[in-house]
Parts: structure tokens; C-alpha cells; sequence
């Protein structure tokens, strides 16, 4: 097994294959058809492809529930059933199974203690947990009275309960509003920042585009394309240049420009129109500002503290301390390539064109703090709250 700078892989499948069988062993349906794929440490992995394509039997695999029919799969270098993996990973399953009399609270206790946590973390954990998720407010409800995107707030809560560098994800966002859907993508986002490796399925194009580094597409079971979102789609054939709004003898002069430089037209010019996704938000924080009443999830919090990775140096210096080497940090996420600039592409016909960043670039990585993004402005009163 090679390893990546970072380490070994945290999955490796080699001729992966799962074939379902009837009671008389003949096959009935191939679910995952010999696929090959790794996922390396600190990596958001995206498992994309339509229903039944065998996103979630790939995930039962690596999980250990179900065994492969062929192929070769190791998990943080042991087989997948190995209980020494179990401890080191937080799963949330397609479905939310979760026990009807219980309430928030008590689900998230009640798997703490599976997990063997003494009672001051659990009660930390829980807390910190569910206010993450927006649902301290009903905490004390049983968890049968939660709406569907209520209960998945709850199963999130649950996957992350033992701080697993391994966290995988079945449709995650499945269920959720389009504010808690934005939530979940942020929080992933934060969580791969602080060095947790994700796997996530969806057949919800925008979660895996927002958010995975890497992914795979399977069709029938199959792997179809495998690569970055960057690598994916990008469309290099085309450049797009925005820019604050633009006088016309400006935009007549970049027609003139680019004709003599590049020998092409320019297609269209337009205002570009508000994504659906910020006019939503928009109107739940004005609805939020005036104090309009809920039932439902509130919006959810800050990432609960215990989920944080130590702040940068702090290894380092304990190291110092205590005279051993200092650990090798945790590379960054390569940037995003830069957007091409202006002057550049006006600036003569020996230019080339720069390529095109890709539409919907996924969010930089914050550096320093945590970054809470939208998860605090959505947040009543945390401004200035420390991290
Ligand atoms: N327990 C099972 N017995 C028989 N066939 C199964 C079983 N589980 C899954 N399959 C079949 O395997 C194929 C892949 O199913 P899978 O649940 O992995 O798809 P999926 O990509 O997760 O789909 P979805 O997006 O709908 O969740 C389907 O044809 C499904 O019918
Ligand atoms: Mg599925």
C-alpha cells in the first residue's frame, strides 16, 4: 500500500464488487461493479450518482455491515469489519433510525456512552452538539415528534459525537431546508479544514460541487469520472470576467479590445441574477431579526468546541516542552487558482487567455479561527463570542 505525503489512505478499494443475491445464490442485482478508488487522509471525498447507482451499498461496505462479493478493501489499514476502525469513525446512514421516546438529549447520551465517554464530556458534548445543530430548544422533546430535517439535524449530531477523524456522511443533507443544507455544507467544510477526512454521497450535484475536494460519479455501479471539482468543471474553452457594474462606452471598449485582441465576440453582458439559495436567506434572517416565532430547528450554532482541532503551534510548542520532535503539520488545501485579471486579458493578442475558474468555486478554506461563517451570522447574540 502506497501512501500519499499525508499518510496511508483512510480507504482503499481495489476491484471493489458487491453482487445482492437471491435465496438460491443466483445474482440478482450487481450493486458496485469492480471499482477502484482511495481516499486519502484530510480529504472531502464526494460519492455522487443517481438512485441506485451504489452509493450507499460503497458505504455499508467500507462501514463493514455488508461484506464485498470480490475486491479488496482496507479502512484505516485494517479490514473494514476490524472493531478497532469502529471508534475512529462517525456514521450517518441514509435513513434516520433513532429511538421515538427519546429526546435529543438522551439519543446523544445514550451514544456517548456506547462509545465509552465519562459523564462530564458527555454532557459537554451534547451540549456544545446541539446547539450546533439548532435544536437546544427542543431538546427536551422526544425525538417521534421531529420533523424529518429535525431528526437529521439530530443524526448529524449523533455521526459526530465521538469526534471520528473519519466521518461518512449518506445523503446528509437530505430532508434539511435550504438553510440547514448551507449549515451542513459549512460545518463539512470546517471539519476538513480541521483535518477530518469525509466521505459524503448525494445525488444533490450542488452539496458534493460545494464541498468535496475529490470525488467519483457512478453509474450502474460503475465508476464513470473520477477527479477534483476543479479538474471536472472547469470549462477551459471559455473565460468569464466579472466585474462591479460597468458604463457602456466601458463594456463597448472591452468589445473593441477583445475582437482585436482575440479575434472572437463577446457574447452576452448582463447582470448576473441572485441565486435563489441568498434570497432565502435573506428572508429568514429578516424574519429572524423580527422576532417571528418557530417550533421548528433554530439555525444552529457555532462548531461545537470539542470538534476543534488543537490551535495551530500548539503541538508544536508542547513538543518543545517536552523535548521531542515537533509533529509534520497538516498540509494545506491547495488555493484556488487566482481569477485572471483584467488588464492581463486586454492587455495584447500575445496573451492567452487565462483558463476559467470553475463557476462555483468551493469556499476557500478560513485560516485562523474558526471561521463561522454564515453559521453565525444566523446566530442570535454569538457576535464576539470566542471560539
Ligand atoms: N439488500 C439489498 N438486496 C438486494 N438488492 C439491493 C440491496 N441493497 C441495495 N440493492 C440494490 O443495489 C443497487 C444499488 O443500491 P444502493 O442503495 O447502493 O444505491 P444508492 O446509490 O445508494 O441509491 P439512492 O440514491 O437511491 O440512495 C440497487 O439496484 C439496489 O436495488
Ligand atoms: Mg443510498
Amino acid at each position: 500500500m502506497s501512501g500519499s505525503p499525508n499518510g496511508p489512505p483512510v480507504v482503499e478499494a481495489v476491484g471493489l464488487t458487491k453482487v445482492f443475491s437471491d435465496f438460491w445464490f443466483r445474482a440478482r442485482a450487481v450493486a458496485v461493479d469492480s471499482i477502484d478508488f482511495r481516499i486519502e487522509p484530510h480529504e472531502i471525498f464526494g460519492l455522487l450518482g443517481p438512485n441506485g447507482s451504489g452509493k450507499s451499498t460503497t458505504i455499508k461496505m467500507i462501514l463493514g455491515l455488508l461484506r464485498p462479493t470480490r475486491g479488496r478493501l482496507q479502512v484505516l489499514g485494517h479490514e473494514p469489519e476490524d472493531v478497532r476502525v469502529k471508534s475512529r469513525i462517525g456514521y450517518l446512514p441514509e435513513e434516520s433510525y433513532l429511538y421515538r421516546f427519546l429526546n435529543p438529549l438522551e439519543t446523544l447520551d445514550y451514544y456517548a456512552k456506547l462509545f465509552g465517554l465519562d459523564r462530564s464530556t458527555r454532557k459537554r458534548r451534547c451540549g456544545e452538539l446541539l446547539e450546533m445543530v439548532g435544536l437546544n430548544q427542543v431538546g427536551h422533546r422526544p425525538v417521534g415528534e421531529f420533523s424529518k430535517g429535525m431528526a437529521r439535524r439530530l443524526g448529524l449530531a449523533q455521526a459526530l459525537i465521538n469526534d471520528p477523524e473519519f466521518l461518512i456522511l449518506d445523503e446528509p443533507t437530505s430532508g434539511l431546508d435550504p438553510i440547514g443544507t448551507r449549515q451542513v455544507k459549512d460545518l463539512l467544510i470546517e471539519l476538513g479544514r480541521r483535518g477530518k477526512t469525509i466521505l459524503l454521497s448525494s445525488h444533490l450535484l450542488a452539496d458534493v460541487e460545494d464541498v468535496c475536494d475529490r470525488m467519483v460519479v457512478l453509474y450502474g455501479g460503475r465508476i464513470r469520472a473520477e477527479g477534483t471539482g476543479d479538474t471536472l468543471l472547469a470549462d477551459t474553452g471559455r473565460t468569464v470576467i466579472e466585474t462591479p457594474r460597468l458604463r457602456p462606452e466601458t463594456v463597448e471598449a472591452v468589445r473593441r479590445t477583445i475582437a482585436q485582441s482575440e479575434g472572437v465576440a463577446v457574447e452576452s453582458v448582463h447582470a448576473p441574477r441572485q441565486r435563489l439559495e441568498d434570497l432565502f436567506m435573506k428572508i429568514v434572517e429578516q424574519a429572524r431579526a423580527e422576532q417571528a416565532s418557530t417550533s421548528g430547528a433554530l439555525h444552529g450554532g457555532r462548531v461545537a468546541e470539542f470538534l476543534a482541532a488543537e490551535p495551530e503551534g500548539t503541538e508544536v510548542v508542547r513538543s518543545l516542552a517536552e523535548d521531542r520532535p515537533a509533529p509534520a503539520p497538516v498540509p494545506a488545501k491547495p488555493a484556488q487558482p487566482a481569477a485572471p485579471d483584467l488588464s492581463e486579458l486586454l492587455s495584447g493578442p500575445s496573451q492567452p487567455a487565462a483558463p476559467q475558474p470553475p463557476r462555483t468555486a468551493k469556499p476557500e478554506a478560513p485560516k485562523g479561527p474558526v471561521d463561522r461563517g454564515l453559521l453565525d451570522r444566523l446566530v442570535d447574540g454569538d457576535e464576539g463570542r470566542s471560539t
